[in-house]
């Protein structure tokens, strides 16, 4: 049986890439962009994945020309609509992760309202907004402080980050050929997997995700032990098993 997989989370790069191969300005990329969200989201619970997580907008893509923001926080605006409209149908609650401060006034009233709608669903849908990994531990660390901490536990850690509500991701996914982390959830990933693609995400097909999904259910995790190996030792069991 392949690793159970309960949280997978994608770093969905390349709108721009997808757009200028195309001759079209940016924001069409992220257009698309919400299209492949939508399409990924519903095939990855159709799945079975209770967790998925995206990163939206991170703390550096203010330093974006205010027009491609702009167009960014109107196609979130439009899709949190949407997400309202839909939450009995979608049975997922969606939660916005990151330090929501320098949003709009609205953009913050859109988001309390979706979560609040669809706060009763056991299935979530992360979405990292305006998250950096870095700024999330040092407001995770300041809570502790101000709960009279002097000493913290990983446990003390985990629950004072805004992903307190999910276990780590199992996955981490990202797109259009980048291998790094870009400040996305540093603490949380100590022992997901990770799979790159130079897929650009807007052509992200279901097809490469359910071959993605395949890959990772045949990988070793073995979170710094020895894994066992049936085929070893008398019992058919690795030696630490015994
Ligand atoms: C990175 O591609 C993508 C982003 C900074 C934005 C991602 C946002 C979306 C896909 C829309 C999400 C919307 C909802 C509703 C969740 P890039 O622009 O850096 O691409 P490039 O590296 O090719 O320039």
């Amino acid at each position: 049986m392949g690793n159970e997989l309960r949280h997978i989370a994608f770093i969905m790069d390349g709108n721009g890439r997808w757009a200028k191969k195309r001759h079209l300005p940016r924001e069409f990329g992220h257009r698309a962009g919400v299209e492949t969200f939508r399409r990924v989201l519903t095939h990855c619970r159709d799945l079975g994945i209770p967790f998925i997580t995206v990163y939206a907008f991170s703390t550096e893509n203010w330093k974006r020309p205010q027009h491609e923001v702009d167009a960014l926080m109107d196609l979130l605006s439009r899709y949190l609509r949407e997400c309202l409209r839909d939450a009995k149908k979608n049975k997922a609650r969606f939660c916005f992760i990151g330090d929501p401060e320098p949003l709009s006034d609205a953009l913050k009233a859109q988001i309390r309202d979706v979560e609040s709608a669809t706060s009763g669903y056991d299935s979530v849908v992360n979405i990292a907004l305006n998250y950096g990994s870095r700024h999330e531990l040092v407001q995770a660390f300041e809570k502790l402080v101000r709960e009279g901490k002097t000493e913290f536990t990983e446990e003390d850690v985990d629950r004072a980050l805004y992903t307190a509500h999910c276990p780590d991701p199992d996955l981490i996914v990202r797109t259009a050929g980048e291998k790094r982390l870009s400040n996305f959830l540093l603490w949380q990933a100590a022992y997901a997997e990770f799979y790159f693609t130079d897929t650009l995400w807007p052509d992200l097909s279901n097809r490469e995700i359910d071959s993605i999904v395949a890959d990772y259910s045949a990988r070793v995790r073995r979170y710094g032990a020895v894994k066992e190996e049936p085929s070893s030792g008398a019992n058919g069991k690795g030696d630490e098993a015994s």
